[in-house]
């Protein structure tokens, strides 16, 4: 186990929340009806998956890993490009909101969602195990102080806290309470 890899799968728990009800406003076509908590979870994820998720992916973990596990130094490139195509989805999911075109920020969103889970699954179940079986306990320690350092000084010490509330309050307000505990 390593604390770095832990803590970017609880990072993704959030994501896929997020990921997850955003995917069930699209398959139910509410988005026209709740326009402002639709912009608001692209938003948040435009914050908390690109610029806290995938920076400490891509200037810690991943740049730690390229060294020690050059295994997967190949796919560590091109995940760092899905993470730039994942930015550009939001931003064109945003822009389309801000321009009233919901119908294009639709598509941007259910090609962000799709293209998300892949990449997620993707690292839980083939990166993230190899890079735990070569990455040292050392650069481990390293990595999670970096994580811890990024984030107090960027989001703030209490960001998980404010990053989980959203994620529950936006599940809340657009699916009611309990909606995913049925289906998983
Ligand atoms: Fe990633
Ligand atoms: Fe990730």
């Amino acid at each position: 186990m390593r604390t770095s890899v832990t803590l970017l799968q609880y990072d993704h728990g959030i994501v896929r929340q997020v990921l997850d009800v955003i995917g069930e406003l699209l398959r139910s076509h509410r988005t026209d009806r709740h326009p402002a908590e639709f912009r608001e979870a692209i938003a948040f994820l435009e914050q908390f998956l690109d610029r806290f998720h995938h920076a400490k992916e891509e200037r810690f973990l991943f740049e730690a890993a390229a060294l020690e596990c050059p295994k997967v130094a190949e796919t560590l490139v091109r995940l760092k490009k899905e993470h730039d195509q994942a930015r550009r989805m939001m931003m064109n999911a945003l822009k389309a909101l801000d321009e009233g075109d919901v119908p294009k920020a639709e598509k941007e969103a259910r090609t962000l969602v799709d293209h998300m889970t892949l990449h997620i699954s993707e690292e839980e179940n083939q990166v993230f195990p190899a890079i735990e079986n070569c990455l040292q306990l050392e650069t481990d320690v390293k990595v999670h102080v970096q994580f811890e350092r990024f984030m107090e000084e960027e989001f703030g010490r209490n960001y998980y806290q404010v990053a989980e509330a959203f994620a529950n309050d936006i599940q809340e307000r657009l699916l009611g309470p309990g909606f995913f505990k049925g289906i998983v």
